[in-house]
């Protein structure tokens, strides 16, 4: 078997596996990553989310060989306990989880969405978290999480305009 050069939070790893394994496999088992989860493993849950190229992608269901050599972010790569992500914040100040199981598939599914889209409407996020499930009916708790992160985004990004506009006057 050759290695495959996976790029994981921005570290390079060699792995010597089957190529058609899926990338959630290869996280979990070879990299020791344990963000992403086995839910259905059908790619219909979303537990198991991490970003490839900018975008959310299902990991249970995608082949490694297949984002060989592309950019990687698993939850891990977003924050840690000490210093967590401003999503990841946001979730902790909304007490947005209830077992838990979902929200690595729900921050990332958010992050994806919010990166492309920074000025997406309420209705917007809704739609694009529709599709990652929640077997304890926290969607609200998240979705408030998530639109607190967006509106401390929209704030901060209004500032650094204010302050880029007063730098450019003096
Ligand atoms: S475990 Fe991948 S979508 Fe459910
Ligand atoms: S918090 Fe339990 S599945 Fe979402």
């Amino acid at each position: 078997m050759n290695a495959i050069n996976l790029k994981v939070n921005g570290k390079a790893h060699a792995v010597d596996v089957d190529p058609t394994t899926p990338l959630l496999y290869v996280l979990s088992d070879d990299l020791a990553l344990n963000g992403p989860k086995f839910g259905c493993g059908l790619g219909q849950c979303g537990a198991c989310t991490v970003i490839a190229k900018g975008q959310a992608i299902r990991s249970c269901i995608t082949p490694v060989k297949s984002v060989e050599g592309a950019e990687i972010t698993t939850l891990e790569g977003l924050g840690t306990i000490e210093k967590p992500h401003p999503l990841q914040q946001a979730f902790i100040e909304e007490q947005a989880a209830q077992c838990g199981f979902c929200v690595n598939g729900v921050i990332m599914t958010a992050k994806a969405f919010l990166d492309k889209n920074p000025k997406a409407s309420e209705e917007q996020i809704q739609q694009a978290m529709s599709s990652v499930l929640c077997r304890c009916f926290t969607h609200v708790r998240m979705l408030r999480a998530i639109n607190r992160f967006r509106e401390g985004r929209a704030r901060e990004g209004l500032a650094k305009e204010g302050r880029t506009r007063e730098a450019a006057a003096k």
